[in-house]
């Protein structure tokens, strides 16, 4: 056969390839709607369930957060944020009319935190506390007489049992501290505090950075405070699409079984509380895969590559973390194939290497129109020594613009879900309803939020429904929201 008509072929096996992968990748509106019921059913099956004696449903964690703020809450407070990148610390002072100033001190975590496995938590949070020192030192020199309230937003499952005190589940996003897992993590912080002197940051707070999302939003947003005037919308999720995802809402403290029926009791009928916050924990909803759409390239992720297998399944389909890394197993799977970059017998370094590929390069392949695809051309030539015919970016371009899009469908299954469950858009005439959202992918990738919007609209609320949610981009959540939990404890 001559070489023309080899490549020929070669050309067509890939384009069938790459449609099969992009089917593979499409999620319909039917199942939109089958996912979103068991998430309904995943959701009550956690409330009623213990997080850690139950694999059955969603973790949904309750928080302790008992209100929603309103906008006119005043104080200056401190927060700490441990995220999956960097560590902040600030002041925050709320000024009690939805505005607030911050200061902060904004640190990248070093690798070897992260990579290195023989790290303990006390090297970890005895890191963080120094961190904070600094920021004492920079900020409030002659502040030792005085007590500092902090709020500590901790963005991994923690089983909370107070405000206050909480135990790391397990770590997710990277992190592989394995003596840390059990303990309480408001501890590990303040007794790294003490030895360092700081006593008088008394951590009062743990706040998820879902949790500290919504409650910013809730400070932030106008309405909160003048549902009476005019009836305008009301703040019902925060949510995270970013390295990670999760989400969190005011649950009905009588549907929160799991909590003891004496604290119940006592909420409702003696403090005359109606609501807590629930942490959903989203990112492990369907770890048991009974409904969530899975493909190889899912497979060899989960069990291979990441280092939680079998655990935050949904996570692993939709955030940041995971969407380059997919992209990345997908063209290393074509490349034993055949079908791709036939002139390397061993793949560049950078291709073979995990999470290598970032989220952020699909977000430039995901818009390219430029001729011949160059901006893509130069953007894995850049980011991953990668050269690639214009053919082979044709393929990659359709697959990426897969891979996104079944991230926003999925993202879609949660909040319909709880829009369903919690009957807000029935709740009060024409019922509108704003989500906080925080994190990179929904912040900046392009056409995500329009994505997640359509898939709304396909989702068993329907068009009607989709036109009565408002998508707020909620910034700093990590710190005002901590500020706030700080505030009431
Ligand atoms: C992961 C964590 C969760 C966090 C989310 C977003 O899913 O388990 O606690 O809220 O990432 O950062």
């Amino acid at each position: 056969m001559s070489f023309e008509s080899l490549h020929r072929i070669k050309q067509e096996e890939l384009q069938k390839k790459t449609e099969e992968i992009v089917k593979e990748l499409t999620i319909e509106s039917d199942e939109i709607c089958k996912l979103t019921s068991y998430f309904i059913e995943s959701m009550e099956s956690g409330l009623d369930h213990q997080t850690s004696t139950s694999s059955k449903g969603l973790p949904m964690i309750p928080t302790f957060v008992l209100d929603k703020p309103n906008g006119t809450e005043k104080g200056v407070l401190m927060a700490c944020d441990l995220g999956g990148t960097n560590f902040r610390v600030c002041s925050v002072t709320l000024n009690g009319d939805h505005t607030f100033e911050l200061k902060q001190l904004k640190t990248k975590i070093p690798l070897e935190y992260l990579e290195d496995d023989t790290v303990t938590s006390e090297e970890l949070f005895g890191f963080l506390a120094r961190r904070i020192k600094v920021f004492m030192n920079k900020y409030h020199p002659d502040g030792a007489k005085e007590i500092f309230k902090m709020g500590f937003t901790f963005s991994y499952p923690v089983d909370q049992t107070s405000l206050s005190a909480g135990t790391l589940i397990r770590w997710t996003k990277g992190f592989k501290i394995n003596d840390a897992v059990g303990k309480d993590v408001v501890q590990l912080l303040q007794d790294q505090l003490n030895k360092l002197e700081l006593a008088n940051v008394k951590i009062v707070a743990l706040c998820n950075d879902t949790v500290g999302t919504f409650l910013s939003h809730c400070y932030r947003s106008v309405n909160s405070d003048s549902l009476t005037v005019g009836e305008i919308s009301e703040p019902v999720i925060g949510c995270i699409f970013g390295t990670g995802t999760n989400g969190c809402y005011m649950e009905e403290i009588a549907n929160i079984k799991k909590l003891p029926a004496e604290l119940r009791d006592d909420l409702i009928n003696k403090q005359g509380k109606r609501y807590m916050c629930i942490n959903t924990e989203w990112g492990s909803f369907d770890n048991e895969l009974k409904v969530l759409p899975t493909t190889k390239y899912d497979i060899i992720l989960d069990q291979k590559i990441s280092p939680n297998p079998g655990f935050h399944l949904f996570e692993k389909r939709i955030s940041g973390m995971f969407l380059g890394e997919i992209l990345r197993i997908i063209l290393v799977d074509l490349h034993q194939q055949e079908l791709l970059f036939q002139q390397f017998k061993v793949l560049p370094h950078r291709l073979s290497t995990p999470f290598e590929l970032s989220t952020e390069v699909l977000s430039h392949i995901e818009i390219d129109d430029s001729t011949d695809l160059r901006e893509t051309e130069l953007n894995l030539l850049q980011s991953l020594r990668l050269p690639t015919n214009l053919q082979e970016r044709v393929c990659i371009q359709k697959i990426v613009r897969a891979i996104s899009r079944r991230s926003a469908y999925l993202a879609a299954v949660p909040l319909a879900a709880i829009l369903i469950k919690t009957k807000c858009l029935n709740r009060r005439y024409h019922g509108e309803v704003e989500i906080g959202c925080d994190g990179s992918v929904v912040e900046f990738y392009p056409g995500y939020r329009s994505m997640l919007r359509h898939a709304l609209s396909l989702s068993p609320i329907g068009p009607d429904g989709e036109r009565k949610v408002h998508i707020f981009i909620a910034k700093d959540g990590s710190g005002v929201g901590a500020a706030l939990c700080a505030l009431v404890a």
